[in-house]
């Protein structure tokens, strides 16, 4: 049983194998009692209910979805304001419902069940008596995963309309804790990931983003762990949000020690009027609980979205190995030099050819021709289908590069449609990198595109889809919305992509979508329900995306983490690093090239070949196993990760070292996730002779590390349980 609902005294203790959350009712307020490691079902003790008592006040009590207006000075969960312009409600439990399963949530990407007997909803009716407000809070227990899924649906049982203010996932008041730490992701462009941690005090954290996308400065992320909590062992509190929009995520340490964790959609410039009838779905939020680190959180975090978020035929197929063009022509090519880079991808194994910016409109540099879907005959002379067909016939499949939530004023889209972007009636519109954004919130500018892709994707035959989007949101208005849902236009351009990405995605189910902004800046569980993998980064140098990709695991499923080997000296840092070192970092993620392997020497072709075989041999252990990361780039010099299958019958394991040591000390690496139990025979990449050791050995005493007296090394083992059969 996962919700066990215990009516007399109001009590909701939500089961898994590995954690317990427990929702009490006191006098009308749905109580938060508890949340962590697993609890038997019992009575809540009575201690906790006199401190939970209402007689303490609000601003004591902690709750499940905080309102402001009575007493409770804290951040609330939610606001509305009433037709006669009062914004003081107060929610009051109502009645419950238990659904096996999960439903699906209305317009909005979310976390699904395969089988109903995997997880059991508990909706709570809240209400609010003089407005006719209604609010269900929706959790999700997962039987066999330590999830709890989160949101709420506003419903306008009355007469009058009724605007929300505030409309967050969920809220959590943690109590009992002392000094939690907050981890979270930030960043800019080319440099996601940035793992921060950092000591709650009276008083908050805020991470946010009012760019109308998820963002490059920060992730939907955040968690709350101990000040023990170690990357195996203590306790950590995830939470991270299923939306691709703007968010907040705030921690708030209250005058008596408790921290209020609150997520959403941000509500910093959020409107949404509600008329009599209707209703308001608010995204969901994952929490994850582990009480053996933050590695386990993430694991948790990559099973889940991996088989559970994802969809599609891509779901838990080994994803193809490309080479992408970008970095190695830029705008500058023609229909020769792509055929001839597929040739030689085609020698080298590799098995997907990406033709990315610049191949429609007049596009001879990024200030022309986004919305101007069609192919530019001046640089593909035959068309693009003929050069997907010349490019099939290497043995590649072929990628193609959109941006569809874009229009350059320069562009033939823009001289037809000059209202079709966001923007506010005569102000200035801002551009950014000379692009304006497509306002999707209309109908028609969606199904413009749809039909411009759709074109495209009938008459070529494309395997591959890299949806793009270079900038961030502003001007947020739209031409078509009344003055009084101006403020809707954000989550509405939201609800827009949305509901295009669905229809375009189920009408072409054989396309592998990718999605970027400019690298990482919407690397969200929204996008990944639409798309299971995304281009991490921009920046491809191989010291900065051990990272960049370590952080990104925080929350992401390495079969999500686009990675690539580019041409040295890097076009981000100007580093050179070896091929040997950039291959390790990228094969450590959902692997390609991005570079014009024409212009390789034979020596490198030669590695390439061997990498490219070598990524076949490991990837599903790769995209599809456990990371345990052992040693993170954020401390020091030398970084490791390593993957382990889910029977612990295979791992591998990449270490790097980014300067050389002189005379250095001994390095060595213990390894995770093995069964001690077990012995494993164990193969170096410098090494052709294997040895066996213990599973329990590996852990405890671990891998002695030999690098080269020489900048950027790395150095991987291969693991495979033996038999003990055949012993
Ligand atoms: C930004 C992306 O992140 C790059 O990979 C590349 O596709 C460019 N846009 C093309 O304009």
């Amino acid at each position: 049983m996962s919700v066990i609902v215990q009516e007399e005294s109001g009590l909701f203790h939500l089961q898994s194998s590995g954690m317990s959350y427990m929702i009490q009712i006191v006098n009308g307020y749905p109580v938060h009692v508890y949340w962590g490691a697993p609890l038997k079902h019992r009575s809540v003790m009575e201690n906790l209910l006199i401190h939970t008592s209402s007689t303490t006040g609000l601003d004591r009590l902690p709750q499940e979805y905080p309102q402001y207006g009575s007493g409770d000075f804290r951040n609330p969960a939610y606001q509305v304001e009433l037709a006669d312009g009062t914004r003081i409600t107060e929610l009051q439990y109502d009645s419950y419902r238990l659904i096996q399963g999960k439903p699906s949530l209305s317009g909005l990407p979310a976390v699904y069940t395969e089988n109903e007997s995997e997880a059991q909803t508990l909706e709570l009716l809240l209400k609010d008596q003089y407005s006719g407000l209604t609010v269900v809070l929706q959790y999700t227990i997962f039987e066999q995963r330590n999830v709890i899924i989160r949101a709420a649906r506003f419903i306008n049982e009355g007469e009058e309309t009724l605007r929300l203010r505030r409309a967050l996932s969920a809220s959590v008041d943690m109590y009992g804790q002392d000094e939690l730490e907050m981890i979270y992701l930030s960043g800019a462009w080319a440099r996601e990931g940035n793992i921060q941690r950092r000591s709650l005090r009276q008083g908050e954290i805020r991470i946010d983003s009012k760019r109308g996308m998820s963002s490059h400065q920060f992730n939907p992320f955040a968690a709350l762990v101990t000040p023990e909590t170690t990357e195996n062992h203590g306790e950590a509190f995830g939470f991270s949000l299923v939306y691709s929009g703007g968010f907040e995520a705030v921690a708030e340490v209250d005058s008596f020690g408790s921290t209020r964790l609150g997520i959403g959609v941000n509500s910093f410039d959020f409107g949404w009027q509600l008329n009599a009838g209707e209703d308001f779905q608010t995204p969901e939020t994952v929490m994850v609980y582990s009480n053996q680190g933050i590695g386990e959180m993430s694991r948790t975090y990559h099973r889940l979205y991996r088989s559970r978020l994802c969809r599609g035929t891509y779901r838990d197929r080994e994803r193809p190995i490309l080479v992408n063009n970008w970095e190695a022509t830029y705008f500058n090519f023609n229909a020769e030099k792509l055929v001839s880079i597929a040739e030689e991808g085609a020698r080298l194994g590799i098995e997907l050819f990406v033709l990315d910016d610049g191949w429609f409109g007049r596009r001879d540099a990024d200030n022309s021709s986004l919305g101007d879907w069609y192919e530019d005959r001046r640089k593909l002379p035959e068309g693009l289908a003929d050069v997907a067909h010349r490019i099939r016939e290497t043995g590649l499949q072929f990628g193609l590069w959109f941006e569809p939530e874009m229009i350059s004023p320069e562009s033939e889209l823009y001289r037809e449609h000059p209202d079709w972007c966001l923007h506010v009636p005569g102000r200035r519109r801002s551009e950014a990198r000379w692009q304006l954004v497509l306002d999707y919130t209309r109908p028609e500018v969606r199904d413009y595109i749809y039909n411009s892709l759709s074109t495209i994707f009938s008459t070529v035959p494309i395997s591959y889809v890299k949806w793009d989007m270079n900038r961030a949101l502003t001007e947020m208005g739209s031409a078509t919305l009344p003055p009084d849902r101006q403020a809707e236009t954000a989550h509405r351009y939201v609800l827009g992509l949305y509901e295009l990405l669905e229809r375009i995605t189920v009408q072409f189910p054989h396309i592998l979508f990718e999605s970027c902004a400019s690298g990482g800046g919407r690397f969200d569980p929204g996008m990944l329900y639409y798309m299971p993998q995304t281009w991490t980064s921009d920046n491809t140098d191989a010291v900065e995306r051990l990272k960049i990709q370590y952080g990104t695991s925080l929350v992401y499923p390495v079969s999500a983490i686009g990675a690539h080997v580019s041409a040295v000296p890097n076009h981000q840092v100007g580093r050179s690093t070896p091929l040997d070192f950039r291959g390790s970092v990228a094969m450590s993620g959902n692997f390609g090239y991005e570079l014009d392997l024409t212009a390789f020497t034979d020596e490198e072709k030669n590695i390439v070949q061997r990498q490219v075989a070598n990524y076949k041999e490991i990837r599903s252990l790769v995209q599809q196993g456990d990371l345990y990361r052992l040693k993170s780039p954020f401390a020091g010099n030398q970084s490791a990760w390593m993957f382990v299958s889910e029977d612990k019958m295979q791992a591998l394991v990449y270490a790097f070292q980014v300067m050389a040591i002189p005379n250095g000390p001994q390095q060595i690496l213990r390894l995770d996730g093995l069964n001690p139990e077990l012995e494993y025979e164990v193969k170096s990449d410098i090494n052709e002779e294997s040895s066996i050791y213990g599973g329990d050995q590996l852990i405890q005493l671990g891998l002695a590390l030999h690098y080269e007296s020489k900048d950027y090394q790395s150095r991987c083992f291969t693991l495979r349980a033996i038999d003990r059969v055949l012993e």
